[in-house]
């Protein structure tokens, strides 16, 4: 009877043996096929689009424009550090609402290829730049050019899509403004808060970075959130309001003053101020700070406690979205589970119950009203980003948006927490919506948005890893 011991032992282990094989992720996914199509509600087989066969490839823009801005990038890789055109952020892109962009990016260096996404962005989908869903990743020596159009005016950035929970980590990234028609007379002060290791940086600087802005100047502070986590910002020596939030003006702002505005990671907030004679101060958490005015500047303030609530800021106005009815709702439902992804034994993300690769694809069809009820009971928060369009808060834990319409790309999921948003489904092609934690994306908190009839010759693979 020796061997009982042991036998019970294999019986104990046999199950988690074949709960590892089975979790292993095969080498390949072709992302038009991959977890399960949930078509919310509407229609399965819908009669024009189901039977296309639209390679994403074809989704670009028109190819017969001249650009109106053109830039060319280089990426290069420095151990664990990535510069765009030698530096960490990469230089700023500056265009106009309307024109036509177009960037080459030459890999110079990155070992492991790489791509540029857009965040925020409606670009085409062939322009979104995720390795292994809308293009392969740009091999060292390789390049890959970038087109689309400036459609909608406000703060954005671009970064790497291929091993992106490293590259963007290492500092391949940088900001994107795009600037109304009419020129105002207000200053632009983009500022890109980033973490390198232990650097908590403004700009690639630590501690205090001083702007340009003059005494009397109204600066328009563009912050952008390139980091993992949820951060602050707040300003002392002067008023201030926040005026938009990833990329989009809010209506009627009102003044933000003794509170800080939080931003949302990949998330951008527009802050204006007016800088008195004696100066003023933009802080953010990391005991960074952009001054205003000159040095040596007002004394830096604690960090507010209170926070502006997006859900009630501004005035409210009716918006077409706000009143559709919905053509097809998801559920997006964050949790936590003990198991194996990839064969490794881990405490995994899931998504509607379900661990990757078995994630829902949210079939689209051109038009589709869409509403999603985002929910997270995972002990963790998310900050939640969908590709190729932007979305429209319409509740969180059931109390109705109250103030400006609330437009956002990166919406922050705390623990707990459920948000009804809504979207139109107006750009065809594969757009992945994740965590931008992005190590848990990488950890397979990822989904994507499939609009029907579209098919990728792309492969997620051992070449393109775009979490
Ligand atoms: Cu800013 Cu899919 O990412
Ligand atoms: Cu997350």
């Amino acid at each position: 009877m020796r061997w009982l011991p042991a036998a019970a032992a294999l019986l104990l282990v046999m199950p988690l043996v074949w709960m590892a094989w089975s979790s292993r992720i095969p080498g390949t996914y072709d992302p038009a096929a991959m977890g399960y199509a949930d078509f919310g509600g509407g229609s399965r087989h819908d009669h024009v689009w189901s039977h296309r066969n639209i390679a994403v490839s074809t989704l670009t823009a028109d190819p017969s424009r001249p650009a109106d801005v053109s830039v060319e990038f280089h990426t290069a890789q420095h151990g664990h550090r990535f510069t765009v055109n030698g530096s960490s952020p990469g230089p700023v892109l500056r265009a106009t609402v309307g024109d036509l962009i177009e960037v080459r990016l030459v890999n110079d260096g990155v070992r492991r290829g790489t791509t540029l996404h857009w965040h925020g962005i409606d670009v085409p989908n062939a322009m979104d730049g995720v390795a292994g869903v809308t293009q392969d990743a740009v091999p060292m020596g390789g390049s890959f050019t970038y087109r689309w159009v400036a459609d909608r005016a406000g703060t954005y950035w671009y970064h790497a899509h291929q091993v992106s929970h490293e590259q963007v980590r290492g500092g391949l990234l940088g900001a994107v403004v795009i600037s109304p028609a009419a020129t105002d007379t207000v200053v632009d002060e983009p500022v890109v808060l980033h973490r390198y290791g232990s650097r908590q940086t403004v700009n690639g600087r630590v501690g205090q970075v001083a702007s340009s802005a003059k005494p009397g100047d109204t600066v328009r502070v563009r912050v952008i959130n390139t980091d993992n986590a949820l951060t602050s910002a707040w300003v002392s020596g002067a008023a201030y309001r926040l005026v938009a939030v990833d990329g989009t003006d809010l209506n009627e702002p009102g003044l933000a003053t003794g509170k800080r505005v939080q931003i949302t990671a990949g998330g951008r907030a527009d802050l204006l101020v007016t800088v008195p004679s004696a100066g003023a101060r933009v802080s953010f958490a990391g005991g960074r700070s952009l001054l205003l005015g000159g040095l040596p500047g007002v004394p830096a303030v604690r960090q507010p406690k209170e926070v502006v609530d997006l859900l009630g800021y501004g005035a409210p106005q009716a918006t077409d979205l706000a009143r559709a009815t919905p053509d097809r709702t998801f559920r997006y439902d964050i949790g936590r589970r003990p198991g194996f992804v990839g064969g490794k034994p881990g405490w995994w993300w899931t998504i509607n119950g379900r661990r990757f690769p078995d994630v829902p694809m949210f079939m689209v069809t051109p038009g589709d009203v869409v509403h999603m009820r985002i929910s997270n009971h995972s002990g963790r928060s998310h900050p939640m980003h969908l590709h190729g369009h932007r979305l429209l808060v319409l509740a969180r834990n059931g109390t109705a948006s109250s103030g400006s319409p609330w437009w956002t790309d990166s919406l922050e999921v705390a623990d707990g927490t459920t948000y009804d948003v809504a979207f139109v489904a107006d750009n065809p092609g594969i757009w992945m919506d994740h965590c931008h934690n992005l190590p848990h994306a990488a950890q397979g908190l990822v989904a994507h948005l499939m609009y029907m009839g579209v098919r990728s010759s792309y492969r997620i693979s051992g070449r393109n890893q775009p979490e």
